[in-house]
């Protein structure tokens, strides 16, 4: 089995015939047909890459081969943003009057899909702590049919136990699905510890560079197929643009992501114990309440933390207008580093109720890029003792 840093550069290479180094575009919505044999089978075929691209394209097909064989799973799928891999792959797999369990910690859209799209559509749903690997099974019944984890959780940073929901999913037989955009696949392959599918904002880590909206599905061909017969009603299709820049971005993956963990270990240790500073939730840190468990499922612990001010909102949002290099806005996974008041961003997808039961007020989300780590620290350092400074004079 190659490396991670093969993988991405060479597991495309023999979906479609071409003798350029660097992948052709294929900006068509259409494929044209040799006889009407061909043509019929295009049409049925599970994420074929050569009918119409909304049912696939040679882009869609690289970028997925790559997904797939990083993720160390059958098959993958791209989807036009992190969103539409979770919307159509939730649709594919459940109906209404089923049930589905997800994490009281977990990224706004996908809380928001959990307490209010689904209880619309005539799906129970139970959030759990996902701390406690016993609530996944105190919240089970005869009619759960999907188990949504996020690990580390947007943006508390807490972990799930892979291992322990997997084993009790499949002692059910309920298929599980993980959100692994944190991690990134070469930090933690959910797939691994009995995890069935696995998704991805790939707007984040995966595509790296903050120029594109993209989402992957990866897991069994088998699954796979029931998702994307949903996405061709859904029609949440990446653009094979985007899909060139997603598989363009991936091939540097391995070499950003040692970056994005090695800045976001340093930026926990050094606001950990600065006076402006209640808590750092970092899973990487030694006294982080699961790090153990952490350890024990990820290679590296990411480019994002959590740290939660003393003085609430509004000493976090002084900090967030005191950074120099991290950028006020709602993305992370890019090259640059980006922080953001995960309160007031949500408030377009969760009540303020709900809001106030997921996420602190004073707490930023800082996503470490790639800069220079002494650059970072020394920023993030400056804006904490700016901070300090205004409260006491206050
Ligand atoms: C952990 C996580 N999952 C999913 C999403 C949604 O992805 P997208 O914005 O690509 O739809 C995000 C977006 O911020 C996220 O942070």
């Amino acid at each position: 089995m190659p490396g991670s840093s093969t993988i991405t550069v060479h597991a495309d290479r023999e979906i479609h015939p071409s003798r350029a180094v660097a992948p052709p575009i294929y900006q068509t919505a259409a494929f044209w047909a040799e006889d009407g044999e061909t043509f019929a089978r295009g049409a049925v075929e599970p994420r074929g890459k050569d009918f119409y691209t909304r049912f696939g394209n040679p882009n869609h097909a690289q970028a997925a081969a790559v997904v797939a064989e990083l993720e160390g799973t059958e098959a993958a799928m791209v989807t036009a943003s992190g969103m539409a891999a979770l919307t159509t792959a939730v649709l594919a797999l459940v109906s209404a009057g089923d049930h589905v369990i997800g994490q009281k910690s977990a990224y706004g859209g996908t809380g928001s899909v959990l307490l209010n799209l689904l209880p619309r559509l005539g799906v129970s749903t139970s959030v759990v702590d996902q701390t406690d690997p016993e609530a996944f099974a105190k919240a089970l019944t005869p009619r759960t049919r999907l188990i949504l984890v996020e690990t580390p959780s947007n943006p508390l940073l807490q972990v799930t136990d892979l291992r322990a929901v997997a084993e009790l999913a499949r002692a059910h037989g309920v298929p599980t699905l993980a959100d692994n955009t944190f991690a990134t696949p070469l930090n933690s392959r959910p797939a691994d510890y009995g995890i069935d599918l696995v998704w991805h904002s790939a707007t984040k880590y995966l595509n790296g560079h903050t120029d594109v909206s993209a989402g992957v599905i990866a897991g069994p061909a088998e699954l796979l197929n029931r998702i994307w017969d949903v996405g061709l009603l859904t029609g949440a299709t990446l653009g094979p643009i985007d899909a060139w820049l997603l598989l363009r971005g991936m091939r540097t993956l391995p070499l950003r992501v040692p970056r994005h963990n090695a800045n976001g270990l340093a930026l926990a240790q050094a606001l950990s114990g600065h006076p402006a500073v209640a808590k750092v939730h970092y899973p990487g840190l030694a006294s982080h309440p699961q790090h153990k468990l952490a350890a024990s499922q990820m290679s590296g612990f990411g480019g994002v933390l959590g740290i939660e001010f003393t003085g609430g909102f509004e000493t976090a949002d002084a900090f967030l207008g005191k950074l120099r290099y991290s950028l006020r806005s709602a993305s992370l996974g890019g090259v640059e580093s980006l922080a953001v008041h995960p309160a007031s961003m949500w408030r377009g997808m969760l009540s303020e109720e709900q809001i106030a039961e997921s996420v602190p007020l004073g707490l930023v989300r800082l996503a470490a890029g790639t800069e220079d780590t002494a650059d970072l620290v020394a920023d993030a350092l400056a804006a904490a003792d700016a901070v300090l400074t205004m409260t006491a004079n206050a």
